[in-house]
Order: C-alpha cells, then sequence, then structure tokens
C-alpha cells in the first residue's frame, strides 16, 4: 500500500532529509553489531597470527588466539563466529578423515571459545574441501564429485562439531539431500537445539577467490566448482533450493556471494519469510579494502554502506570480515 502523495510544493522530500534528527526519525533500516557473524580462520600451533595477503586485516589464529579473539569479539556485542580451518597440504586426504576428527584444530577452537565466550553463537563449516587433497566440497571418484558418498561424511562432519559444541551448523558444500541428513543426524544424536544454517544459494563464484588462499584450498584445487556450485545466471533455481532445504529442516538460509546477489536476498525473504543471511565474501572484502588502502575510497563509509545494504535488501544479518570492525564503529554512535 502506497501512501497518496501530494504534488510539489505540498510534498518536498527533502524536508526529511534536513537534519541528523529528522533523518534519524524516518530512516527505514537500522544496522546494529547484532546483526553479525564475523567468520575467522584457524589453523594448527600455537600464539600464531599469521596475515592473509589477499585479505589485509585479516588473519590465521591458532586455537589459543582464535579463544581471545572471540572473547574480544563477544565484548563488542557481536552475536556470533563462523569457523574456517587452515589446513596444510601435509593436512589434507583423499578420504578427508580430518574433516570428522574430534580434535581437529576447528573442533578445538569450537571448546576453547565455548570456555573463553560461552555467551558466543558459533557456527561451523561443513564441507570437505579443507580437508581434500583436491580442494574440493565433496569426494572425487573417476573426475565426479559424488553425492551421496560425501552427503555421510558430512553428517559425521557435522556430528563431531556439535559434540564439541557448536550452536549452528553451516553446509556450505552444495550436495544434495544434505540438510534432511543431517537434520536427523542431530535429532538422533541428542542434538535436537543446534541449529541448521543452509549454505541453500551459494553461487559458483570467482569471489571466492581470497578464501581458498585463507583455508590454503588454491593450491589444492584442481578443476572448478560448477557441478555442485549455482550457475550465476540463475534465480528460480536459488528459490527452489531454499524452499528444499527449508522443508529438510534448515532453521535459517543463506544467500552467498553477498553484494553481487542482493536481487536473490530480497526474493528469498519475500518468499520464504524464513531468517536469511548473506555472506559478504572474501573478494567482496577484498575490493572494498584494496581500495580503501589505496585511498580511492573511504573505507568506514562504504563499509558501512555495503552492510547496510544488506538490510535494505531484507537480510536479517550478514556474515562478514569486517565485523569486528564495523561493531567497533557501531558502538561509537
Ligand atoms: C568452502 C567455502 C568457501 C567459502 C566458504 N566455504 C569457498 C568455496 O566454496 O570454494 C567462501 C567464503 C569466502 O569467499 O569468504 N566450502
Amino acid at each position: 500500500m502506497r501512501p497518496t502523495q501530494a504534488a510539489f510544493p505540498a510534498t518536498r522530500f527533502r524536508r526529511a532529509r534536513q537534519s541528523a534528527s529528522i533523518r534519524a526519525l524516518t530512516r527505514e533500516n537500522t544496522l546494529s553489531v547484532g546483526d553479525l557473524i564475523w567468520p575467522v580462520f584457524v589453523r594448527s600451533g600455537d600464539g600464531i597470527i599469521e596475515p592473509i595477503p589477499s585479505m589485509p586485516g585479516v588473519f590465521r589464529r591458532s586455537v589459543d588466539k582464535i579463544a581471545e579473539a572471540a572473547r574480544e569479539a563477544a565484548d563488542l556485542g557481536i552475536p556470533a563466529i563462523c569457523i574456517f580451518p587452515y589446513t596444510g597440504p601435509e593436512e589434507r586426504t583423499a578420504d578427508c578423515a580430518g574433516a570428522w576428527d574430534p580434535d581437529n584444530h576447528a573442533n578445538r577452537a569450537i571448546r576453547a571459545i565455548k570456555k573463553a565466550a560461552p555467551e558466543l553463537a558459533i557456527m561451523t563449516d561443513v564441507a570437505l574441501d579443507t580437508y581434500n587433497i583436491n580442494g574440493h566440497d565433496g569426494f572425487v571418484e573417476n573426475g565426479e564429485i559424488v553425492n551421496d558418498k560425501t552427503v555421510q561424511a558430512l553428517v559425521k562432519m557435522a556430528m563431531a562439531q556439535a559434540e564439541a559444541g557448536a550452536d549452528i551448523i553451516g553446509p556450505s558444500d552444495m550436495m544434495d539431500g544434505r540438510i534432511g541428513a543431517i537434520r536427523s543426524a542431530l535429532e538422533g544424536g541428542g542434538h535436537q537445539n543446534v541449529m541448521i544454517l543452509s549454505y541453500a544459494a551459494k553461487y559458483a563464484s570467482g569471489f571466492y577467490g581470497p578464501f581458498r588462499d585463507a583455508v590454503g584450498a588454491s593450491g589444492a584445487l584442481t578443476g572448478d566448482k560448477k557441478t555442485y556450485q549455482m550457475d550465476p545466471a540463475n534465480t528460480n533455481e536459488a528459490l527452489r533450493l531454499i524452499e528444499r532445504d527449508l522443508r529438510e529442516g534448515a532453521d535459517m538460509v543463506m544467500v552467498k556471494p553477498g553484494m553481487p546477489y542482493l536481487d536473490i536476498c530480497t526474493r528469498v525473504k519475500d518468499r520464504f519469510g524464513a531468517p536469511t543471511f548473506a555472506y559478504q565474501v572474501s573478494g567482496e572484502y577484498a575490493m572494498i579494502r584494496a581500495a580503501a588502502d589505496h585511498g580511492w575510497i573511504d573505507g568506514d563509509t562504504v563499509m558501512l554502506e555495503s552492510l547496510m545494504a544488506f538490510k535494505r535488501a531484507g537480510c536479517d544479518g550478514v556474515l562478514s570480515y569486517f565485523a569486528p570492525q564495523a561493531a567497533r564503529l557501531l558502538n561509537q554512535r
């Protein structure tokens, strides 16, 4: 329903923009610290904070340092953290057994964060790429990324994360049937309160480049992910995937990447009304950071504007590497 609008000069839109107070009163959307999920990279070792060249300002941290960072995030009011493991070539195998090892460094990080910041919700990544010798999210057999066998492994991986204390399981693999399989394993295994945030509409995107450096998958990856991640040209398929995952028991859904896919975010939220998240991925972060570091844009302004765009598009929240920086700015206001 549109309000009736008088003609100029009875209506002057600039009246509503004349001062900070009036703008605050008429603002349609708000970005708050409570909207943020902070993705972090964890690696083996002790006392390590290591820069990632293609993501300036983002680091790989050993478990002890992740726990410290998590404490700082919780103190900033950030509600959730999402853990991604970095693995060296020696930690990757064809059977991907590291993925469901209860003591892999991602699972150790979950336990350490629960101790350091018990109020922080912990999200995980479910996919085999960081443990796979060839960098793919599923098992590769005769050149094919096999679906059903991968789903069984993903269930084991998700269960190990739930046992370690994860609050939100994040399947990012794009195999068919994994949400239902993980949901029923969680129910059967006494983890009925563990949530699933499905990477339901995940596109085969060039924007993941810096992430693959961050987790050590760039060198390992053979070929591309187009047989399981979505074609960037498709919209209807995204809506069908979201509907499928909600029916299989996803509590929340994600669109990924973020900014180039805001139209998908809006349509997903309008159609299903489920808790909807966008992932402002590594390439989006790198572009904004690089331009800001060159002095070509104002980094803080563009960062907050980019995050607000997700709220305007209908998202309930956003995964962003900018989370701590954004939280600091939002807390100062
Ligand atoms: C892997 C995974 C990827 C990202 C999150 N989980 C990369 C990929 O699919 O190759 C990308 C995140 C980012 O770019 O920030 N399952």
